[in-house]
């Protein structure tokens, strides 16, 4: 059977059905009755990570585990002879990696033997809701950080003041105290002025940004500092566009995220992989509504560590989640502003010695435009 099985029947139907099937972002494709591929449309290319041409005439078997579901699902179908429908199935393979996918298997009536898979892959959808999660995340820390900004800053002062005009006439040991009282006072302005960068919801100045300069200084200072003994390796698209974004926040947002993985790996043992890729189709209404913004920039820090606690992950964005001994919960509700601020998204997936955090960025171009 041929590759333009989809609409036979006429030129201009065939035409149509393979316009509309190459604009599906659903991988959709037709095997044979040796399920070999006949029939692949670009999404399904892309989740195959090979070409139409090196696909063709392959076995599905060749491009997923043995114990797949999916091919459970084919032989279901095959025995039924109706159609079988699967939400949330795990389909993995050496080449394609884990994703979460319904699944549709038809038979097609006209061919017989020949099945068409549709998948839908769950994480556009679970990408959307998640950022406007963490978008939440983001807005209590900045309505938190300014409403705490404005109330105890006026009282300091009066405070400051107040052991000022105790000053001039104070012994010396009661100076002490009250050289103290300023001291400490002026050091909780300060943690107040690093916190009211939440508040900040000014919008932030980007332009085209090397985010693998931005990496490799986040990595120069981790191992320098908090990661030393982890061993880091880098995975970067050379060809990646220039992120639309401002370097001194992007630093920070990797900073943080190489932090917490080194803190979750053993030294000697730990292992961070800072990897770049460009993958198409993903976009997003950008911060205040409106337009919709691209983000194929994908930036991920992976690393091998305890992998993070069930209950934690539904709430891990919020501020003052922490289980550490000394942390301040601060640094992945820092991340979500800062992700947030620049128009993108972040997700994660963790398991024991897999924690993986994906960041999505908008590109820019040349013009320093977004794309
Ligand atoms: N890569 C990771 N592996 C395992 N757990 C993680 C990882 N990243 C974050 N976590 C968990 O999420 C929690 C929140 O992280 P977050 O960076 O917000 O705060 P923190 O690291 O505890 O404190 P701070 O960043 O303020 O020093 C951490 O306490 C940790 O339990
Ligand atoms: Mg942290």
């Amino acid at each position: 059977m041929p590759s333009r099985l989809v609409g036979e029947r006429t030129s201009k139907s065939a035409l149509t059905a393979g316009i509309v099937l190459n604009t599906m972002s659903a991988p959709v494709f037709v095997l044979d009755d040796f399920n070999s591929f006949q029939l692949v449309n670009p999404a399904a290319e892309q989740f195959f990570a090979a070409s139409a041409v090196s696909l063709i005439g392959r076995r599905i078997s060749d491009f997923l585990a043995a114990d797949s579901p999916l091919l459970a699902l084919i032989d279901q179908m095959r025995a039924t002879g109706s159609t079988i429908s699967e939400y949330d199935v795990a389909v993995d393979g050496p080449r394609i990696g884990p994703h979460l996918v319904s699944i549709d298997v038809v038979p097609v009536i006209e061919a017989h033997g020949y099945l068409t898979v549709t998948l839908h892959e769950r994480s556009i959808a679970e990408k959307i809701d998640r950022q406007l999660t963490h978008r939440g995340a983001a807005r209590s820390v900045t309505a938190m950080a300014s409403m705490l900004a404005h109330e105890l800053k006026n009282p300091l002062s009066g405070i400051r003041g107040a052991a000022q005009l105790l000053e001039r006439d104070a012994t010396a040991p009661d100076m002490a105290l009250t050289r103290l009282i300023c001291e400490e006072t002026d050091r909780i302005v300060m943690l107040i002025d690093r916190m009211e960068m939440f508040s900040d919801d000014r919008p932030i100045e980007r332009r085209g940004v090397n985010i693998h300069q931005v990496l490799e200084h986040v990595r120069r200072l981790a191992e320098s500092g908090f990661a030393t003994r982890r061993r880091f390796l880098e995975l970067y698209d050379p060809s990646l566009p220039p992120v639309l974004g401002n370097r001194d926040l992007l630093i920070q947002l990797f900073l943080n995220l190489v932090k917490n993985a080194a803190e979750a790996t053993a030294p000697g043992e730990g292992t961070i992989t800072l990897s770049t890729r460009y993958q198409h189709g993903v976009r997003l209404s950008a911060p205040g509504g409106g337009s919709r913004v691209q983000v194929p920039l994908l930036v991920t820090v992976e690393d091998n560590g305890s992998g993070i606690p069930e209950h934690l992950r539904p709430h891990m964005f919020d501020p003052f989640v922490t289980i550490k001994v000394g942390g301040k919960g601060r640094g992945l509700a820092l991340v979500a502003k800062i992700v947030g601020d620049h128009g993108g998204v972040i997700e994660c997936t963790s398991e024991p010695r897999r924690t993986v955090f994906s960041v999505m960025l908008p590109a820019a171009t040349e013009a320093g435009d977004e794309t």
